[in-house]
């Protein structure tokens, strides 16, 4: 049987310096990049997870050299649609909806069928999202109910399309981008605010993009079928992962934490106004911008208290991966909080607003869910003494860390289950927390 995480205490105070491990969409982004690309990529900081190892091996099958020497990842790109397999491909995407979704808009043109499938967890979610406009250009899939396993059959007549992205995600905008630059002509979409490293890397590689912003919505244009050259990227550290930390130190009593050179775009850090907003004080220092994304070290420190919130929606997509631990602060704040529009999170590695919910009422806070939002009664004395169990997470990671923060900040005894769950996206999780001065205990 497989080792169960036991937690018996909270954290004692700590005051660290950390770096965090590299940013999962933009290395997964870079892979793909450089596999398009005409010559020898060197990547360094990428991420070095399980869905980062099934982004590799799945392009390696694809025909793309990749090697790692002195600290630097190799991608030997072959240009644009210049993946070289045989007949019968079967590509395994783990746990990673980016990984599975982008690869699928690089595979427009592919002649023989490929077969796509993932983990139980990635099985479960929507593909129709991005077979719909994969189709439009000329692709043809078979699945069962728009699921994994699915079967893509490329076309040698690709059109490029118009396409209108409603769900505000960064997966589905950036598998039709990926799906332009194989096609010919322009392909144009209007697509829903949501995370944009895609299109900084299409700048940055000077491919041809425009962009005209407005308040919800991005128009963006790509000219199709230009091939661009191999380059050299360093990868900044998650704010997804950073996130974690940031809401530990602020939940333990008088700690301080700095994280260095963490990716801050503000398509990532709607948690950080968020946090802020409810009492928060949360600093950026030493900022800079390196291939078009904004870096910065990241400081802050425990707070006694804080106030709930009614969040606006318009940070729903600059927050869509933190939204589990961003309400670890919601619990203990003063006051009702408020966080609505949510579906989206229901349609992640595991139905994460129903399972936040039912972690905030494990330990004792009422919360109140409906359609797609949430309420949460703060408790600002909340010290938990029961004995809490979690388990059928779908081994979702970040269901995982945020129970060991709430353990870690709350108290009591908690036994979580799966513990290599994190490794899909921060294989250097409880590593940190070891630093941090706890030791762990496996049973
Ligand atoms: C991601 C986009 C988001 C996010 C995921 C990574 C990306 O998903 O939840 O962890 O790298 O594009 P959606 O685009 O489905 O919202």
């Amino acid at each position: 049987m497989k080792k169960k995480l036991i937690i018996r205490k909270k954290i004692q105070n700590f005051k660290k310096e950390i770096y965090v491990d590299g940013d999962k969409s933009i290395s997964i982004r870079s892979l793909l990049m450089a596999s398009q690309s005409i010559g020898v990529s060197r990547i360094k900081n990428l991420l070095y997870s399980e869905d980062i190892e099934n982004t590799i091996k799945s392009l390696k099958k694809l025909g793309i050299k990749i090697i790692f020497n002195k600290k630097e990842w190799k991608v030997y790109g072959n240009g644009l649609n210049g993946f070289k397999y045989k007949k019968n491909l079967k590509i395994f995407a783990g746990n990673s909806g980016t990984f599975a979704r982008l690869i699928l808009g690089l595979l427009i043109k592919t002649p023989f069928n490929i077969q796509v499938t993932g983990d139980k967890s990635l099985s479960k979610r929507d593909f129709l999202r991005i077979i719909k406009p994969l189709q439009k250009f000329g692709a043809r899939f078979e699945s069962k109910n728009g699921k994994l396993p699915l079967n893509i059959i490329g076309s040698e007549y690709i059109r490029p399309i118009n396409y209108n992205e409603k769900l505000g995600s960064a997966q589905c905008k950036s598998s039709v981008m990926l799906a332009a630059l194989n096609s010919p002509g322009v392909t144009n979409i209007n697509a829903k605010k949501s995370r944009n490293h895609t299109e900084n890397f299409f700048k940055f590689l000077k491919i041809p993009i425009k962009i005209k912003r407005s308040l919800k919505f991005d128009k963006i244009e790509i000219k199709g079928e230009r091939n661009f050259n191999s380059f050299n990227y360093n990868i900044p550290s998650d704010p997804s992962s950073s996130a974690f930390f940031i809401v530990l130190t602020l939940l333990s009593k008088n700690s301080s934490i700095k994280i260095k050179n963490v990716n801050i775009n503000d398509t990532r850090t709607g948690f950080i106004k968020i946090l802020n907003k409810m009492g928060a004080k949360i600093k950026l220092s030493n900022k800079k911008s390196i291939n078009g994304e904004k870096i910065a070290d990241i400081y802050v420190k425990s707070q006694k208290s804080f106030k709930g919130i009614s969040c606006p929606v318009k940070y729903n997509s600059n927050a869509i991966d933190e939204f589990l631990i961003i309400f670890l602060v919601a619990a203990k704040a003063k006051g009702v909080s408020t966080f609505s529009n949510l579906g989206e999170l229901n349609k992640k590695e595991s139905p994460r607003l129903k399972i936040g919910s039912e972690l905030l009422n494990k330990i004792g806070i009422k919360t109140v869910l409906r359609n797609e939002s949430i309420k949460i009664y703060g408790n600002p004395f909340i010290d938990n003494l029961r004995t809490i169990e979690i388990k059928n997470f779908l081994k979702d990671h970040r269901v995982f860390m945020t129970s060991v923060i709430a353990a870690l900040t709350f108290g009591g005894k908690w036994i979580i289950s799966d513990t290599d769950s994190f490794k899909s996206s921060f294989p250097s999780f409880l590593s940190i927390i070891g630093n941090l001065g706890y030791k762990l205990e496996f049973k």
